[in-house]
């Protein structure tokens, strides 16, 4: 039996944007997608989905993850006539919005790997998970992939050429809480996607400035993240936030999370991920804040993650 992980993740800056080109900033957090995989004598897969999360995710997502698998078959050239798949998938990460698809691409395909005894490099990998995202996000960024593939915290900024993108490790002083929070809404990566492409190049004056602004905010909140001005990072995040509701990517549910979140103290709070549904994530340094915001949150109902950013790879 072949085994492997891949990490969750969060958006910290650029989610949407950087489907465009604009740079994106996107942390690993200490939750998986766990897989193992058996080859069997036979054709197609079955899939157990036993990953903890939010209620209808894994059957929302059946039908693109079938198509994800499939993909990933086709890229390690696995005929799936001739061989039969027994996939499990386990872990702590099925909200949408923190890379539950990405990270469970990535732990499929090094389970394969190990399965087929193939020795692949993180980057091939990543590259399979990146074909796998295409089920899920329509014209992913990449920015899911590699951060499910390498963990740590990175600056990702596709190469909207089809060259290599660029992809750089971000060192933070210390890791910091933050909190992740859960509407509830499983949404759809790929409509949520290619709605703002259309929009884009519906009112291209309207996008065009909102887009630039986000660029010069990213550019920003890198500075602020290397710096250790936290509070900055939270005031950028608020500010990023307010982009994403400008590209109508975020809903009333996001909307009422990221308040709760501010008014219980949050450094700064924006959805993250692909919206729509999904989750919001808070800034909260320090054990004592992280615990004010979830709690102020899990006493309206809503399913809460106390995790940090900036945490260095550990699989
Ligand atoms: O909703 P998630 O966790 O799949 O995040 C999607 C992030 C997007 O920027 C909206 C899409 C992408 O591929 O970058």
């Amino acid at each position: 039996m072949g085994k492997g992980s891949g990490y969750g993740k969060v958006i910290l800056f650029g989610e949407h944007f950087v489907v465009h080109g604009i740079p994106g900033i996107v942390s690993a957090i200490d939750l998986t997608v766990d897989a193992e995989v058996k080859k069997d004598v036979g054709n197609g897969f079955d899939v157990k989905d036993e990953r903890k999360g939010a209620s209808g995710y894994a059957e929302k997502k059946k039908l693109q993850q079938k198509e994800s698998i499939e993909r990933i078959l086709k890229m390690f050239g696995i005929d799936q006539e001739k061989n039969h798949l027994d996939i499990w998938l386990g872990g702590g990460i099925a909200f949408s919005g923190i890379g539950s698809s990405a990270a469970s691409s990535v732990a499929i395909a090094r389970a394969i790997a190990e399965e087929f005894d193939m020795r692949l490099s993180d980057k091939r990998i990543n590259e399979i998970a990146y074909e796998a995202e295409k089920a899920y996000a329509g014209t992913p960024s990449g920015i899911d992939n590699t951060a499910a593939t390498f963990g740590g915290l990175i600056w990702f900024k596709k190469n909207l050429s089809g060259e290599k993108d660029s992809i750089q490790n971000l060192n933070v002083s210390e890791p910091v809480e933050i909190v992740i929070c859960d509407t509830g809404i499983v949404a759809d990566t790929k409509e949520m996607v290619a709605g703002v492409a259309e929009r884009k190049k519906k009112y291209p004056e309207k996008y065009g400035k909102i887009f630039k602004q986000e660029e010069e905010l990213v550019v920003k909140a890198r500075k602020a993240l290397e710096g250790f001005d936290l509070k900055k990072v939270g005031q950028l995040m608020d500010m990023n936030h307010k982009l994403l509701q400008d590209i109508e990517v975020s809903c009333k549910e996001l909307d009422h999370l990221v308040k709760i979140a501010r008014e219980n103290g949050a450094y700064g709070a924006k959805m993250t991920g692909g919206g729509g549904g999904g989750c919001i994530v808070a800034l909260t340094p320090g054990k004592k804040l992280q615990e004010q915001v979830a709690k102020a949150i899990e006493k309206e109902g809503f399913k809460v993650l106390r995790t940090k950013v900036g945490v260095k790879r550990s699989i």
